[in-house]
């Protein structure tokens, strides 16, 4: 046991108390090495924070086996409790601008592409967010443009398993614990089942499949001890899958089967995470035609296909993005709004988990 569970309950204690998401801040590094306590030593914990009048804003201190841990307790400006699902206010959808206002969010690959969308989008609606990447001066980068009182970079492959469990402790330690993960990091390496090679495949099951096991188990832990002193705080996991997720793709084989993949662990782990107040769902968009992915001049895919005359009769690079918009019905790429809107559904819809949602401008319809 560590500060990834002492700082978590306090904050529960304080979203139970106050109906509010709240910064929690360990401001005392001094304990050093005895911020790993035993289990036991924690037990009684929540009952002590039951009998505290929790004051807000406060510096907190709690005392765990004789070591004192002093937190600063606070909130991103003017923050007020959403209604409850049950009240009559709730149908309104005035509330819907505060959907994650003064909530603490992760974005795993945030620092460009749909991630750094993602990003804009949560800090613009008043979000505190941890721009999570393995490309840590893209992440301070786009920090230091949002502003340090709104975002933090942090860096971490998600691939790897140490990485993922350091990110947890920073977050415990900065802000005690968070509301909404966003597991967006994602690669592609496109090629025949008859060529390509098992490294290539094997690199696109870790980060696309296993990576996201191992943010669930970890952000997912500190989620899980928060909500065991705010059982009504309902939190969300969420996964950027595809429309490769939802059908298969040629050629393409390792991205659509590991985000096929990541639909089965979603739906999976949000039967699990339902016991800790976590919702667990899916985006799966379509192609983000204006992002790095496709429109790098360099190493776009539109400029790749141009060269490699994949597109039957294309000249230029406008040629073939016609030709890739004329198969969405709403005859264009996903953009991040579009994604941004499924994300403030999903955080505010207290009734579903378990889905993959998809964006893709009917280019893919549900059939079951
Ligand atoms: N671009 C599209 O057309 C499209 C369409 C549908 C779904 N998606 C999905 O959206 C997500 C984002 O895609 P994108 O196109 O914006 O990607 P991108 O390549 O533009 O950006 C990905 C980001 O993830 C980071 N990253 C890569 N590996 C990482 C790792 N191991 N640990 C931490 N960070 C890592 C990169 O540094 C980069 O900042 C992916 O899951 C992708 O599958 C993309």
């Amino acid at each position: 046991m560590s500060i990834t569970t002492i700082a978590p309950v306090l904050r529960g204690a304080y979203l139970d108390r106050h109906g509010v998401p709240v910064i929690v801040t360990l401001v005392d590094d001094a304990a050093g090495a005895a911020l790993s306590v035993e289990a036991a030593s924690l037990e009684a914990l929540p009952g002590a924070l039951a009998g505290s009048d929790l004051p807000l804003p406060a510096e907190f201190t709690v005392d765990i086996a004789g070591q004192a841990y002093s937190f600063s307790i606070e909130t991103l400006g003017d923050v007020t409790a959403l209604p409850d699902a049950k009240s009559p206010e709730a149908r309104s959808a005035s509330f819907r601008s505060d959907v994650v206002a003064g909530k603490v969010a992760v974005v795993t690959g945030g620092a460009q592409g749909f991630g750094a969308e993602i990003v804009h989008g949560l800090v613009d609606s008043g979000a505190f967010v941890y721009i999570a990447d393995l490309n840590i001066d893209g992440a301070t980068a786009l920090s230091e443009e949002l502003g340090a009182d709104r975002t933090a970079a942090i860096k971490v492959n998600v691939g790897d398993e140490d990485s993922v469990a350091a990110m947890a402790e920073e977050i415990a330690r900065r802000t005690g614990g968070l509301d909404l993960v966003v597991s967006n990091a994602g690669v592609v390496r496109a090629g025949s089942v008859l060529e390509q090679e098992l490294k290539d495949f094997a690199f696109t099951t870790d980060i696309n499949y296993t990576a996201f096991f191992l943010v669930t188990k970890h952000l997912g832990g500190l989620l899980a001890a928060q909500h065991s002193t705010a059982p009504g705080w309902m939190t969300d996991i969420i996964q950027i899958n595809s429309k490769s997720g939802l059908v298969g793709s040629n050629k393409n084989g390792a991205y659509a089967g590991s985000k096929f993949g990541g639909i089965g662990l979603v739906q999976s782990f949000a039967l699990e995470m339902v016991e800790h107040g976590v919702k667990v769902n899916a985006i799966c968009p379509g192609n983000f035609y204006d992002g790095p992915l496709w429109s790098d001049p360099d190493r776009g895919l539109f400029v790749q296909y141009l060269r490699s005359g994949k597109v039957p009769g294309a000249t230029t690079i406008d040629e073939v993005r016609e030709f890739y918009e004329a198969k969405v019905p709403l005859r264009r790429g996903t953009y991040g709004a579009d994604v941004m809107r499924a994300v403030y559904y999903i955080v505010e819809q207290s009734y579903e988990t378990g889905q993959a949602i998809p964006v893709t401008g009917g280019q893919v319809m549900l059939s079951s």
